[in-house]
């Protein structure tokens, strides 16, 4: 039996194993307009009917080897603006048995998958661009589909878009033809290892490449092509440790798309083209882990992938616990360690902020009814990293611990898992391999305290301090220093030698304490200068601590954060606490009606959520 709550599709009796997508871009009316052609099976006798995942599509058509299928919508309850699509087949059909179905649509502009953006929003000014967004559950606003990662299946695609555009997906790149006497062209596409469907992309703009890997290329707008290539020369570093680690990259490609400021996410591991914000170009390499994290999913999450999305928590905290093992390969333990620590904070805050009983903070939360966008946070990242970093611990170290990731992936590349099939596999590995002291290590672990109970986790492991220690000490003479109003002591020489992840970590340390009073928070913009800083972490927190303090002078500076890029992880808890504010809930509500259009739709939808929700009751 398979499961997935956050599916209508009948998916214990049909299987799609081949997707063939044929779609038309048009940026007047902002749609998608063509057809996809779903090779599909049945996995049960007697199958009488086919039922797809679809939002806000226009279905015009449904055809089986030419003939005319019977369909209708029916708006399912509870499945979050999603509609199933039910298709009659003309007789029931035994197991096994395999056909095809095409399927005319076109997307509508209220689906959730795609932003289209004006020539405006893009750094050129020129031409229009639109990307898309499935993860977790928008594919089916994109076309209609199994939008279940429990199923995995290859797909082919022909994109066809007027020039001077160009299209990317997540898959390779198999030519591209002239079509409308030279007017537009065909970019032709094809992805031969089996994805789930969130890992289905689409890109269109003014793109330009530039090679900076053995097999990657970066694309961006022309404009800033330079500044993305210098920033992300080291990618090939990361996935040679991954393959180093792990198995040989399997993708052929690993491209990125450095997106318009507007995307959502810091990076998303689309296979072979990851797409990435343009945030991370800071100008030092210093926001090049998430790379590091996206090389990581290669392997865990789109080739070992959570089958549903209860069990997020094996992609994304899988990936942080490689993305740290490639920082530690290639910048040290310490390095990696403060990267834990930093990452514990984060957890801390969204366990409070979801409140520590919430059963979304569970590392396998239950999501019958519940949205998977409102389930997100570092839970699966954070909690699923120190889940196994503490496991590691208990079986004896990495020495022990890596043979097992790496076998972990040789065992269920390509497949879709829960939670049990990883534990089961990781009892089986450790005691055939190193024997039952092993598994009576394994067996003390209390296990129902990591996945199933709300919360900070059952247990704080213990990471090098080195790193971190310096930036505490100046936050507590910080602290000290704000009851006698006395800041001289302070210059810029204190910060002069910290990296980006020390500042990132004196200021989170900061945010632990009571509110500063608006003088502290003048001697310190004057020692360190943070308001005028470009990198956007740091930029972050520095808001974060003058929002706590309601510190006026920097709403100005807020409000351009929040209007010139548009990463969920920054501007849902800035947007939250400028509205927390007494001064600045106005300005929230009046800054977000204003930029609206410039989020993503997810986003747009969740930062609504955040502050207009709270203000009402
Ligand atoms: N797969 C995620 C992004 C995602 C998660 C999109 C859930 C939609 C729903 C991606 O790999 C990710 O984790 N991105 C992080 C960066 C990372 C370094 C932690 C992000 O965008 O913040
Ligand atoms: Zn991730």
């Amino acid at each position: 039996m398979y499961y997935d709550p956050s599916t209508l599709s009948n998916i214990n009796e049909i299987q799609t194993n081949h997707i063939d997508l044929n779609l038309k871009v048009d940026f007047e009316h902002k749609i998608l307009d063509g057809s996809v052609k779903l090779s599909i099976i049945t996995i049960t006798d007697n199958v009488n009917k086919v039922i797809l995942d679809t939002k806000s599509l226009n279905i015009k058509s449904v055809s089986q080897d030419g003939r005319q299928l019977k369909f209708h919508l029916n708006n399912d309850i509870d499945c979050f603006g999603a509609t199933g699509l039910h298709i009659e087949l003309d007789k029931p059909l035994a197991t096994g048995t395999k056909f095809e179905l095409e399927i005319a649509y076109n997307t509508t502009i209220q689906g959730t998958a795609i932003q289209w953006l004006e020539p405006s929003q893009t750094v050129g000014k020129k031409h229009p661009y639109l990307f898309t967004q499935c993860q977790e559950i928008h594919a089916r606003s994109l076309l209609p589909c199994q939008d279940t990662p429990c199923f995995k299946l290859t797909y082919s695609a022909n994109i066809q878009v007027s020039n001077p555009l160009r299209a990317l997906m997540s898959a390779i790149s198999v030519g591209e033809e002239e079509v409308d006497d030279g007017k537009s062209k065909l970019y032709k596409f094809e992805q031969k290892v089996k994805i789930p469907s969130y890992l289905i992309a689409l890109a269109v703009g003014n793109l330009a490449g530039k090679e900076i890997g053995p097999r990657s290329t970066v694309w961006t707008e022309p404009e800033v092509l330079q500044d993305a290539a210098w920033e992300f020369v080291d990618t090939e570093k990361f996935i040679a440790l991954g393959e180093k680690l792990l198995t040989p990259y399997e993708w052929k490609k690993y491209d990125l798309l450095v997106l318009p400021a507007s995307f959502p996410f810091g990076g998303m591991e689309n296979p072979c083209l990851t797409f990435i914000t343009p945030a991370l170009i800071a100008g030092d390499r210093s926001l090049v882990d998430v790379v590091a994290h996206e090389v990581s999913h290669s392997w865990t999450g789109n080739l070992v992938t959570a089958a549903n999305w209860e069990h997020f928590w094996l992609n994304e905290g899988w990936t942080m616990f490689l993305e740290r093992k490639i920082i530690g390969r290639l910048y040290g333990e310490k390095e990696s360690d403060f990267h834990a620590i930093i990452g514990w904070s984060e957890l801390e805050e969204d366990v409070k902020l979801f409140g520590e009983d919430s059963p979304l903070t569970a590392l396998q939360p239950v999501l019958k009814g519940v949205d998977p966008d409102d389930a997100f946070s570092r839970v699966s990242y954070e909690k699923g990293f120190n889940f196994l970093y503490h496991i590691q611990q208990v079986v004896g170290g990495p020495e022990f611990f890596e043979p097992y990731m790496k076998a972990h992936v040789e065992e269920f590349a390509g497949k879709s898992i829960v939670t049990d099939d990883w534990k089961k596999f990781l009892y089986s590995f450790m005691e055939k391999k190193f024997g039952s002291v092993k598994k009576d290590a394994l067996d003390k672990i209390d296990w129902n305290g990591w996945l199933h109970s709300p919360g900070m986790p059952p247990l704080k492991n213990e990471f090098d301090q080195t790193l971190s220690e310096e930036c505490n000490k100046l936050a507590e003479r910080w602290n000290l220093a704000r009851n006698n109003e006395n800041f001289e002591e302070f210059s810029p020489a204190n910060i002069e030698k910290f990296t980006t992840l020390q500042k990132m970590a004196f200021l989170d340390r900061l945010l632990e304490f009571p509110p500063f009073s608006h003088s502290s928070i003048a001697a310190m913009d004057k020692a360190y200068n943070f308001t005028t800083v470009r990198n956007v972490e740091i930029c972050f927190r520095w808001q974060k601590v003058c929002l706590l303090a309601e510190y006026e002078p920097m709403f100005p500076h807020v409000v351009k954060f929040l209007t010139q890029q548009g990463r969920t992880k920054y501007v849902r808890p800035i947007y939250r606490m400028l509205n927390n504010t007494k001064k600045g809930s106005d300005l929230a509500k009046k800054t977000f009606t204003e930029n609206k259009s410039f989020y993503h739709p997810i986003a747009a939808t969740m930062i609504e959520r955040d502050i207009f929700r709270e203000s009402s009751n």
